[in-house]
C-alpha cells in the first residue's frame, strides 16, 4: 500500500499550527484577565494622585495657639476637593492642628496609625487617645503607650494669603513605614 507522505506531513504541521495558535490565544487570555485589576489599581492610583490639592483651612490669626494659655491642639473642619476625571467634588474631613508659634504649624491626619479609628484629644491627660485600642499620643505626635506602631501622620502645610493650608493624605496603617496610599 502506498502511503501518502506529503498528506500525513500536512497533517502534522496543521495540528502543530492548531496547537500553536491556540495557546497563543489562551496565553493571550490569561495575560489579559490577569492584567485587568493591575491596569484598574495603576488607574486607580492616577486617580487618587490627581487629588493632590492643598485645602483651605481657615486664616492664621483664628487659630489659638496650642501652648498658651493651655495645651490644646485645634480640630479644623474643612471641605477637601477631590478630582475624579472630569468630576470635581467636596467631601467633609477633618485634622488636627497644633499652632506654636505664629507661622509654626503641625498638622496631624485624624487617623489613628494602628488600624485607621479616629483619635480624640483628652482634655484632663492633655494627650491624644484613640478609643478603639486605647493608643496614646503627646501633642506632638509621638506614642506614649498602645499598640499604634508609630507616631501620628504628619500633613504638608503651606500659608497663603494669610490662610492655613493642608495637603490631605491617606496612609498605610498598622505598620512602622509611613506610606501614602491616597490624597
Ligand atoms: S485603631 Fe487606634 S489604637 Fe487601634
Amino acid at each position: 500500500m502506498k502511503v501518502d507522505n506529503n498528506a500525513n506531513e500536512n497533517k502534522i504541521i496543521s495540528r502543530r499550527r492548531f496547537f500553536k495558535v491556540t495557546s497563543i490565544t489562551l496565553t493571550a487570555t490569561i495575560s489579559f484577565i490577569l492584567g485587568i485589576p493591575l491596569v484598574e489599581s495603576v488607574t486607580s492610583k492616577v486617580k487618587k494622585a490627581s487629588n493632590k490639592v492643598f485645602s483651605r483651612l481657615v486664616p492664621v490669626k483664628l487659630i489659638p495657639n496650642s501652648f498658651t494659655p493651655v495645651k490644646k491642639p485645634g480640630k479644623l473642619h474643612f471641605n477637601k476637593i477631590e478630582k475624579d476625571a472630569f468630576l470635581r467634588t467636596e467631601k467633609s474631613e477633618d485634622v488636627w492642628v497644633v499652632k506654636k508659634s505664629v507661622e509654626e504649624f503641625t498638622v496631624f491626619s485624624p487617623i489613628c496609625p494602628h488600624l485607621g479609628c479616629r483619635y480624640n484629644w483628652n482634655e484632663e491627660q492633655k494627650l491624644f487617645i484613640c478609643p478603639c485600642h486605647n493608643s496614646i499620643f503627646t501633642i506632638g505626635g509621638k506614642v506614649v503607650s498602645g499598640p499604634a506602631p508609630r507616631g501620628l501622620d504628619t500633613l504638608p502645610t503651606k500659608i497663603e494669603d494669610k490662610a492655613l493650608y493642608v495637603l490631605y493624605k491617606e496612609f498605610e496603617v498598622g505598620i512602622p513605614q509611613k506610606i501614602v496610599i491616597g490624597y
